[in-house]
């Protein structure tokens, strides 16, 4: 039997998303814009298996069992019922990440944007760029942003509706940047964004002020990214990764996914700043920095970070495109 195949890429968010408004519709309670990266790609197969009794997913090599399966599962439930096919029409699914899985760098984003395109093909449903982010969002909300090439919007969501889907904003060729990831661990991370998210919800006395900033950041960067103000763009990502950060640094007990390393790269971009390269830092729920500049100076700036005490390499990322299916 032919397996249907997508390939997706990650995208990392230049204002973030971080809490959900409802958690059973897995819908942000803020506004997030992304850039889709060309550099971290994921590939996955899926094929209707008559002789399964239950869906069977290969991540990297391994066949995922216990809660990490039964989450998959779900997901490929409702893939079914989205497409119209009998609740026993399982799937077998494999799938690589071309990246470190689980540590910070969006596995989850590509992950479910490559798996709801790939299952709902082996389904034999076409769905459309809206459907298939609307369908990518109940695995990951970050992974609706991962349908669209180059710069995507996703908005808060509307607890109870569950229409939302990612927007295009402006494609890959809008504007000539690079992301420069600063690699600070080789493991996976000890929480990821899902429960560091809901605990920071729970728990952290700031996550109110959070959801009164990320809106207005979201909009600074968004009108920046529509003028290619790189350093404006810049000051409002800095602002946006560094307040959800502060919100989860306020959680009981913290969420805190910065490492030494992670400072010392944060310092690095202060000191490319100061030596006058275009540079601004974001980082998500991993020791990662991912750090924004004009694509002229990426080689400069994964120079100096490369250098950086405990960055254990660097990659440079462009702009990406959106899924692709077979
Ligand atoms: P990351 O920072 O890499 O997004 P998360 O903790 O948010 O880390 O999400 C990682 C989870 O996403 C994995 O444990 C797995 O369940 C899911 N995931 C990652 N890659 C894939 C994939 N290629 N296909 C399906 N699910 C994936
Ligand atoms: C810090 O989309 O991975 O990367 O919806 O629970 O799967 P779930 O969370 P996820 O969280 C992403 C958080 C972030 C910021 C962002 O990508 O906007």
């Amino acid at each position: 039997m032919t397996a249907a195949f997508a390939r997706a890429r990650a995208n990392i968010a230049l204002s973030k998303y971080w809490g959900k408004c409802d958690a059973a519709l897995n819908l942000p309670a803020v506004p997030s814009l992304s850039l889709t990266l060309d550099d971290l790609v994921t590939e996955t197969w899926a094929s209707v298996d008559g002789a399964l009794d239950a869906d069977a997913v290969t991540l990297d090599g391994s066949l995922r069992t216990g809660a990490e399966a039964a989450t998959l599962g779900r997901f490929l439930d409702l893939v079914r019922s989205r497409c119209g096919a009998p609740p026993n029409a399982y799937l077998m699914v494999r799938s690589s990440n071309h990246f470190p899985t689980a540590s910070g760098l969006a596995s989850s984003a590509s992950g479910y944007a490559a798996l709801a395109a790939a299952a709902s093909s082996a389904l034999g449903a076409s769905l459309d760029d809206a459907a298939l982010s609307r369908l990518a969002r109940r695995g990951s909300a970050s992974a609706a942003r991962s349908i669209f090439g180059g710069w995507a919007v996703l908005p808060a969501g509307v607890p109870g509706d569950d229409a939302l889907a990612a927007q295009p904003a402006f494609d890959a060729a809008h504007w000539d940047v690079a992301m420069v990831l600063a690699l600070a661990d080789k493991g996976p991370k000890d929480v990821s964004s899902r429960d560091g998210m809901r605990r920071t919800v729970e728990t952290s006395p700031y996550y109110a002020a959070w959801l009164a900033t990320a809106p207005l950041l979201h909009a600074e960067v968004r009108a920046a990214v529509a003028a290619r103000d790189l350093e404006a763009v810049g000051a409002a990502m800095e602002a946006s990764a560094l307040a959800m950060h502060a919100s989860a640094w306020a959680a009981r007990p913290a969420v805190r996914y910065a490492r030494g390393a992670t400072l010392e790269t944060l310092d690095a971009v202060r000191t490319l700043r100061a030596q006058g390269v275009g540079a601004w830092a974001t980082m998500d729920a991993g020791p990662h920095v991912k750090v924004l500049c004009a694509a002229a100076d990426a080689s400069t700036v994964s120079t100096h970070l490369a250098a950086v005490p405990g960055v254990l390499g660097t990659r440079v990322a462009r702009p990406g495109a959106g899924v692709e299916r077979t």
